[in-house]
């Protein structure tokens, strides 16, 4: 494993990617209505992006073929827009997008509600951005990448939700996925230890229900076996001297 020290140059980089990503969020909620297809969503959040100077990196990444991945309600990870995908009142839709930005990637994801849903779609959005907010809190350098991972799951079950282990987060840079991959359970002193420069994807995925999970025959799209709902929540944060800076953040979340 090689965990790579981003200079400050780099970061600053970075964070430009970041901050035209958290801009592409904004722009797709106010589009996120029932009616509008995936595919629509994808070519708007696409010329949103190259529009402000950055490079939709899923695109074309191993193959996928949208600009972002959109995924609806059971779909965990990795949805492919699509024509035929139409959001309608009570779903939820996660928007898992990179933007590159001179060599540099910043990878984010947010779950938003289409109309009024139900109170359980609320509580498991409430509770995926809990899982990070919490987790994030613990970040700094000398903490072991376990004590993260640890505290992610903690929240996600203590709300009687599931979290799967095969997939999570990751190191972000030049290239989409370095080292390391950050899982969403983990035991308390264990894993890397936190330096300052490294830059990391935090990426809470959680289910409603039970946990197994499917590939749809497109080999990208991830379900969730008993078809309840998941949902996803990223940021991709730098560690600093004393913590963290959340790289990836709308304009008026806090950091
Ligand atoms: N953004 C995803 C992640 O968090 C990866 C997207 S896969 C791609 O790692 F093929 F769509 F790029
Ligand atoms: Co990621």
């Amino acid at each position: 494993m090689k965990i790579i020290i981003k200079s400050a140059r780099e970061i600053a980089l970075i964070k430009k990617a970041g901050s035209i990503l958290a801009d592409t969020f904004d722009y797709l909620k106010v589009h996120t209505k029932a009616g509008i297809s995936t595919h629509e969503l994808d070519r708007l959040a696409e010329s949103f992006i190259r529009s402000h100077g950055g490079i939709p990196s899923c695109k074309g990444y191993e193959g996928f073929p949208g600009a972002i991945c959109i995924s609806v309600n059971d779909t965990l990870l990795h949805g492919i827009p699509s024509k035929k995908i139409i959001l309608k009142d009570g779903d939820i839709v996660s928007y898992d997008i990179c933007v590159t930005y001179e060599g540099y990637i910043a990878d984010a994801c947010r779950t938003f509600p289409v109309g009024e849903v139900s109170e359980n779609a609320k509580r498991l959005i409430d509770v995926t951005k809990l899982c990070f907010f919490e987790g994030v809190k613990l970040v700094k350098p000398g903490v072991h990448l376990g004590d993260i991972s640890h505290k992610i799951h903690e929240i996600a079950t203590s709300h009687g939700y599931t979290l799967t282990e095969d997939y999570g987060g990751h190191g972000v840079g030049r290239e989409m996925h370095e080292d390391p991959i950050i899982l969403n359970n983990g035991e308390i002193g264990t894993g890397p230890i936190l330096k300052e420069g490294m830059v990391v994807a935090i990426e809470p995925m959680v289910n409603e229900g039970k946990v197994e999970l499917y590939t749809l025959d497109d080999g990208w799209t991830v379900k969730t076996l008993d078809g309840k709902l998941s949902c996803h929540y990223e940021n991709t944060i730098a560690i600093t001297k004393n913590g963290y800076e959340i790289l990836t953040l709308e304009k008026g979340e806090q950091n």
